[in-house]
């Protein structure tokens, strides 16, 4: 069964991109799952994280986006919906939305694989009166890419029509927090818009708990952590700890897992990643 992921804070700059983007390509290399990572965050920096600017820009030129699965051209509607029966409308074909971004190989033969749905700047107006688009992610996801272990949504920081789809689309959800005093302080406020989302949708996501990132050694870090926990959140056991080492691995995820001098780093990822596991 696919596990699907919603990864969210109302805060931009707590690291979720980094988070989504690292959880994705360990669950890939080292646990041989297949994995989609969907950016429908419209400044798409999980796009730019996994693929280099030309692939990026042929995609966009020649391919579809997040966008295309949220504002389906007739055509694409038409086969969606209709998928399973028999109508004469072109399948929608999978390939034409992703980037295959990696692919792990053990003697030569792929084991685990990591593909992209990426996002599009057209994403930053997104907004519809059309009904019943809050639900086109979940149906596409559902019916195309079920062959997936996991999915992990990567979110923007607002609560929109964008959010709405991830959830409504996901089984699970998982919160970064940068431990400052700013970052913390969305936490109510996100607590707040999944109580009315699972009161008005019907539907309750399974909270997965709380990643620390970016934290630093130092008194703001330790208090805000405490208090985050004190109140009540469930946090993961390891956190992602404060280095231009992670904020690099954007240039080579390859060689951030690989040089042993960010070994530190890449294990964090990883102690978090089977916690992750163990949690699912
Ligand atoms: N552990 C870390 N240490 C240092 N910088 C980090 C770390 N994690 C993320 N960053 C940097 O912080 C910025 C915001 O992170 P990002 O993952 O894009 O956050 P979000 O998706 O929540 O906006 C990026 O420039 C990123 O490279
Ligand atoms: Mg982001």
């Amino acid at each position: 069964m696919t596990k699907v992921i919603t990864v969210i804070n109302m805060k931009g700059g707590v690291g979720k991109t980094t988070l989504s983007v690292n959880i994705s390509y360990i669950l890939g290399r080292y646990h041989s799952k297949k994995i989609l990572l969907v950016d429908i965050d419209p400044q798409f920096n999980a796009t730019q994280y996994l693929v280099g600017q030309n692939e990026i820009l042929n995609h966009f030129e020649n391919k579809k986006t997040v966008y295309d699965i949220l504002m389906p051209s007739k055509e694409d509607e038409i086969s969606l919906s209709s998928s399973r029966k028999k109508t004469k409308s072109q399948p929608i074909n999978l390939d034409d939305y992703i980037i295959k971004a990696r692919t792990f190989l053990l003697r030569n033969r792929v084991v685990g694989n990591l593909d992209l749905i990426p996002s599009s700047l057209k994403l930053i107006n997104f907004e519809t009166n059309k009904r019943g688009v809050e639900n086109l992610l979940k149906k596409f996801l559902d019916e195309k890419c079920s062959h997936y272990d996991y999915i992990i949504i990567d979110c923007p920081p607002t609560l929109s029509l964008l959010t709405l789809s991830a959830y409504l689309a996901s089984e699970y959800y998982l919160i970064p927090i940068k431990p400052d005093y700013l970052s913390s302080l969305g936490l109510p406020l996100l607590e707040r818009g999944l109580e009315e989302y699972e009161e008005l949708h019907g539907h309750s996501l399974k909270n997965l708990g709380v990643v620390f990132t970016m934290v630093s050694a130092g008194k703001v870090s330790e208090e805000i952590m405490t208090s985050v926990k004190t109140s009540g959140w469930d946090c993961f056991k390891d956190h992602s700890s404060h280095s231009t080492k992670v904020a690099k691995s954007i240039k080579s995820l390859n060689n951030f897992y690989s040089y042993a001098a960010n070994k530190r780093y890449s294990e964090e990822f990883k102690s978090i990643t089977q916690e992750l596991l163990n949690k699912l």
